[in-house]
């Protein structure tokens, strides 16, 4: 496995390997790897001739306010993890490369991006999208794989894939759990004992809601108010949204109600404590 710290390199290293006609599947990801994020790897290491990891906390996605100073790093550890998924190469690029002085180009989804964490975090999803762009034009991917824990974000990337007539496929891999349903996730780092055994509420909530849709209940409305007062039982928890969207698109349903052969998006976001958590399901009835 190499480590590639230089756009350059990592630039003249695809495009050797693409003149060989070696497929390359890349993962995207800000490190503090976990299950998650090497579920993607694995699925990368099992369609590809070539897999490039690249972990790089991006600073264009979180706003000043937000945790980029403290979003947990362990780079050796990373690097370990990657090695043992079989991983080629680890694109590992510095602030200075990725967005060097008088960098003004950035990329906006125009429409996804109003919904959801685009509401309370309307930087992040275009930091997102700049990102991905730029590192699809340097990795050279044949697929790039993410995972349904961000949902939006996986919208968003397809749409920008087809809308700027990017040559990739992306692939979107299952939510991975822990035991108790918990989405892994970087942050969950961030919990204290008690926040942690009270995460598991989104877990909880989007199951009540799935629950009631499969047992025949339309109204959206009713389905999001339960929701919500079942959330509002734990003590940590501050909802920031509960939605359902179809699935597609995150538009809503018309007149509230949920329709039968549509996919179905129940999302949901809320700080616990002092960290923000996202879930979703995405089904059909
Ligand atoms: P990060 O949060 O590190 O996640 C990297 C990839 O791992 C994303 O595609 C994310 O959806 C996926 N992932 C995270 N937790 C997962 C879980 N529990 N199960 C399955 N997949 C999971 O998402 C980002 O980084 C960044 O926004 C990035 C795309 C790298 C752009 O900076």
């Amino acid at each position: 496995m190499k480590i590639v710290k230089t756009i350059k390199v990592m630039k003249e290293t695809v495009d050797e390997l693409r003149a060989q006609g070696k497929s390359i599947g890349f993962v995207p990801t800000m490190g503090y790897l976990h299950e998650g994020h090497l579920s993607l790897v694995r699925e990368a290491r099992k369609n590809n001739d070539i897999v490039v990891v690249s972990i790089y906390v991006n600073p264009a996605q979180f706003a000043p306010h937000e945790d980029l100073e403290t979003y947990p790093r362990n780079f050796e550890r990373d690097e370990n993890l990657c090695a043992r998924e079989g991983t080629d190469y680890i694109f590992y690029p510095d602030d200075q490369k990725m967005y060097p002085e008088r960098y003004q180009t950035y990329i906006r989804v125009t429409e996804i991006e109003k919904k959801l964490c685009g509401i309370s975090r309307p930087i992040f999803l275009k930091g997102v999208a700049t990102v991905c762009t730029k590192l699809f034009n340097i990795v050279k991917p044949t697929h790039a794989y993410f995972g349904q824990k961000d949902y939006q974000q996986s919208l968003i990337i397809k749409q920008l894939v087809k809308d700027l007539n990017l040559d990739l496929n992306i692939v979107v891999c299952p939510i991975v759990r822990e035991k108790d349903g918990l989405a892994m996730s970087s942050r969950n780092e961030y919990l204290s004992e008690n926040e942690r055994k009270e995460a598991v509420c989104l877990y909880k909530t989007w199951n009540l809601g799935k629950k009631m849709i499969e047992e025949g209940e339309r109204n959206i409305e009713k389905i999001k108010k339960k929701m919500k007062e079942h959330i509002e039982n734990y003590a940590f928890p501050k909802i920031d949204y509960i939605e359902i969207y179809n699935a597609e698109d995150l538009s809503e349903f018309e007149n509230n109600a949920i329709k039968e052969g549509r996919e179905i998006a129940i999302a949901l976001a809320a700080m616990v404590g002092k960290t923000r958590l996202i879930d979703n399901v995405v089904f059909k009835i």
